[in-house]
């Protein structure tokens, strides 16, 4: 079979990417442009700079990774982005570009949802077994997901308040931690001790998660410690913080793991770049003998990578779109057929 290249956009939150992808699989080129200096400043992403960046810096990062993998526009057989789900202005620029390059070379237009995307992050320079397990654990998400192949999967359970990076992003607040949030208390977390009670979070038989309950204990007890003039220790609250949420995860995954007897987990989203939380699930992973696949953690975050790697399960499905693709905030991933 002839090789696909694929050229992917991603721009969904505060990253402009663009990747070229060989057969869904090998990363030609990526180019991630973060614009976290800028968001740091303000200790979050502000989404109207997030989009007026995105607009500044699509045609540089596009023309940057061409470059670097020695080939034109002329060269693909599709160019795909992401549409869904995010932040309406930022996927919008990345959407219209690529609307832009599919109309002016005459490529096949393909929409990825962004969920999809961190999923098959795991599927560079790596070969999968089905059916499995999907953990993504990101900014905005926390879900499990059984697939029985690469296009057809189903939702086990989901978070029924904050995703687990928004908890950690707030309580990085609380710590007074700059942005980005995640890797701070993750820093801070390695460096203390458990030494902090935790409420027991949603034991119970659902495959749900929740966050938000943790999260407010953990301003109970630094507004508490405030209060009463005593300083609390950053480090060891964060510690177990990340230790309390990390059993939630792990605990979750296991029983969804044992009750659909399932011997391959994949795990993905930006919260999957943390050390103590890949490991933690490895260990319970080695215990029940499921075989876990982890993307190195460039590809945890957002990136164009997986966008291209997810395009590719869409081109051979037939899936494509016309220039009435439009960005979406929020759209719940589907199975494609
Ligand atoms: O997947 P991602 O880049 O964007 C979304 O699609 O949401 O995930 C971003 C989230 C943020 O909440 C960030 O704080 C969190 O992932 N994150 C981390 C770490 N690195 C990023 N959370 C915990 N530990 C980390 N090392
Ligand atoms: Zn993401």
């Amino acid at each position: 079979m002839k090789d696909i290249y694929i050229l992917a956009i991603e721009s969904s939150c505060d990253e402009t990417s663009v990747s070229i992808i060989k057969n869904g699989k090998e990363d030609i080129a990526t180019i991630i442009n973060s614009q976290i200096d800028v968001h740091t400043k303000y200790g979050g992403v502000v989404p109207e700079v997030a989009s007026r960046l995105h607009l500044e810096n699509i045609t540089m990062v596009i023309d940057e990774c061409l470059n670097k993998a020695n080939m034109k526009v002329s060269d693909m057989d599709a160019i795909a982005c992401t549409y869904a789900p995010g932040l309406l202005g930022s996927l919008l620029v990345g959407v219209e570009a690529a609307k832009v390059l599919s109309y002016v070379y005459n490529k096949p237009l393909i929409g990825v949802n962004h969920m999809l995307g961190h999923i098959c992050a795991n599927m560079i320079g790596n070969e999968l077994d089905y059916p499995l397990l999907s953990l993504i654990i990101s900014g905005g998400h926390t879900d499990l997901i059984i697939m029985e192949s690469e296009s057809k999967f189903r939702y086990l359970g989901q978070t029924l308040d904050d995703a687990i990076g928004e908890a950690y992003d707030k309580v990085a607040r609380i710590l007074d931690l700059p942005y980005p949030g995640g890797p701070n208390v993750e820093k801070y977390a390695s460096l203390g001790e458990d030494k902090y009670n935790m409420p027991k979070i949603l034991n119970d038989e659902t495959l749900n998660f929740s966050f938000s309950g943790i999260k407010s204990h953990v301003n109970n007890l630094a507004h508490n410690a405030n209060q009463r003039g005593e300083e609390i220790n950053k480090y060891d609250l964060a510690c177990s913080f990340q230790k309390c949420v990390t059993n939630h995860l792990v605990d979750k995954t296991k029983r969804a793991l044992e009750k659909y007897n399932l011997k391959t987990l994949l795990v993905s989203g930006g919260v999957a770049s943390n050390s103590y939380i890949r490991k933690s699930l490895e260990d319970m992973c080695n215990n029940i003998n499921v075989k876990m696949h982890v993307p190195q953690k460039l590809y945890c975050t957002d990136n164009a990578a997986m966008i291209g790697a997810a395009a590719y399960i869409l081109f051979k499905n037939n899936k494509f779109c016309d220039l009435s693709l439009n960005a979406k905030s929020n759209v719940q991933l589907e199975s494609l057929n």
